[in-house]
């Protein structure tokens, strides 16, 4: 099917843009701490064998669907057959109520930003990192405020289109993530101390000879933390990786890309590591907080300011603009999974394709959802929760973003793939315009065989996670 629709100009823009979606708050504050808690080199080993045999085939497998059927996910899926647009379903709502708290946690990083431009202004005023996020949590309207004006330069970006905007953003932004990255890194590492963060991150039994950690996970717990992980980390079985692929040219190498994409992302995450984990124990040992929201607003910012009136605030805001930019990188990834949804709508309605109007239509819903998520400051204020046990908003939509659609989507796509509709269609479309695709017969039995394992066994994972089944 040849595309009318627009698209990535560039081949270099297309792999910023899918590693600006891959590279986010995961690779920041869940890589490195779970490689640590998780048996450090040996769980990367774990994480890279899972994403070798499982991440490449989904990842080829998402956009090669997306390229042959040039639609967004329902409609890709729909294509197949109208009984599995439910699976495109699966792949629409897990973005919507990802990208429900992903607003959040970007708007906190503005204020955390904000904060630190102002103490270089001005001067330090003493609070220590928990002081400050609790009032950043405290002071609802201003974290709503933040929250809406990260979500609106998201649809600011999704409204300048493929190339105008989302590839635009990325090929400035990435590079300039990765010189930010280096720059932490080079601070973290040489501060005294910082070894045992790298030992912390890379050896194996360290966290727990060192009481970092009481007792090492079972394997069980290490293989489902890090396929959860690498599907999180991927943003595979999200829509994103089928909605990018179908604005891409039917002469990419599919393969190429995807091993592409996993190698940047694993390096991200590893130098992400290399800049938060040293610098968290160099400063604090074991009472830092090294994973998860802490990390970022309460550890971090007490090691800036640990570091003098300028030098400290300099490296504050060096930090959370990069954060703030992988997290744009992925929030424009998982609007645009939904913007193009509604685009395929306006087609199928025979109306004109107008970008601006369907990414506002997701836009409009997002305000609310993010307004929850938000004005709770992450369960510290009573508010209405629809599922009180899950102690507030950013836990329930993520229970349902990465706890059950994300698995759930991941394990359905597969069988579909693999038993129900056959890969055929897939290893063509990898064909197009006579470019080689001799993994395929590892893609399918990967799809086949391995992939409805490994997903299963990361579903488990989660519900375990999520709802404290203690299963392992
Ligand atoms: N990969 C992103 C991260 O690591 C999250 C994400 C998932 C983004 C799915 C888009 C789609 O934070």
């Amino acid at each position: 099917m040849e595309q009318k629709r627009g698209g990535f100009a560039s081949s270099i823009g297309f792999i910023m843009a899918a590693v600006g979606s891959a590279v986010g708050l995961g690779n920041i504050w869940g890589f490195p701490f779970k490689m640590g808690a998780n048996g450090g080199f040996t769980f990367l080993l774990v994480y890279l064998v899972l994403a070798v045999f499982c991440g490449f085939a989904i990842m080829v497998a998402e956009l090669a669907l997306g390229r042959s059927t040039g639609k967004g996910v329902i409609q890709a899926f729909g294509t197949l057959s109208g009984k599995y647009k439910w699976v495109g379903w699966l792949a629409m709502l897990s973005p919507f109520c990802l990208m429900s708290f992903y607003c959040t946690l970007g708007g906190y990083c503005a204020q955390y930003l904000v904060t630190n431009l102002s103490f270089l202004a001005t001067s330090f005023d003493g609070s220590t990192g928990a002081e400050l996020f609790a009032l950043t949590l405290e002071n609802q309207w201003s974290a709503v405020a933040a929250t809406l004006i990260f979500l609106l330069v998201s649809f600011g970006i999704v409204k300048g289109g493929i190339a105008g905007g989302i590839e635009k953003f990325n090929k400035i932004g990435m590079p300039a993530l990765f010189i930010l990255l280096i720059v932490v890194i080079v601070r973290s590492l040489t501060l005294p101390g910082a070894m045992d963060g790298v030992s912390f991150m890379f050896s194996p039994g360290w966290s727990v000879a060192n009481g970092y950690l009481e007792e090492a996970p079972s394997f069980f717990a290490v293989l489902a933390t890090a396929g959860s992980q690498m599907f999180f980390s991927l943003s595979l079985a999200m829509g994103a990786m089928i909605t990018y692929g179908s604005y891409l040219s039917k002469s990419e190498n599919l393969g190429k890309n995807a091993v592409l994409i996993i190698i940047f992302d694993t390096i991200v995450a590893l130098m992400a590591g290399l800049a938060v984990i040293p610098a968290a124990i160099a400063t604090y040992g074991k009472s830092a907080e090294l994973g998860g929201p802490s990390l970022l607003f309460v550890t971090l910012q007490d090691v800036f300011n640990s570091m003098g009136s300028t030098v400290g605030p300099l490296f504050g805001i060096v930090f959370y603009s990069l954060v703030i930019v992988a997290a744009l990188s992925s929030s424009i990834s998982l609007l645009e999974v939904l913007t193009t949804v509604i685009i395929d709508r306006q087609k199928t309605k025979g109306k004109p394709e107008n970008r601006g109007k369907a990414a506002l239509v997701m836009t409009i819903p997002l305000c609310i959802t993010t307004f929850l998520v938000a004005f709770d400051g992450l369960g510290t204020i009573d508010t209405w929760q629809l599922i009180p046990s899950m102690g507030c908003w950013l836990n329930t939509f993520d229970f349902f973003a990465e706890g059950l659609l994300m698995p759930l989507g991941a394990l359905s796509m597969s069988i579909l793939f693999g038993w129900v509709v056959k890969p055929d269609f897939l290893v063509q479309e990898n064909r197009a315009k006579g470019v080689a695709f001799k993994a395929a017969p590892f893609f399918v039995f990967s799809l086949k065989y391995l992939c409805p394992i490994i997903m299963l066994l990361v579903l488990l994972g989660q519900l375990n996670d999520f709802l404290g089944l203690g299963l392992y």
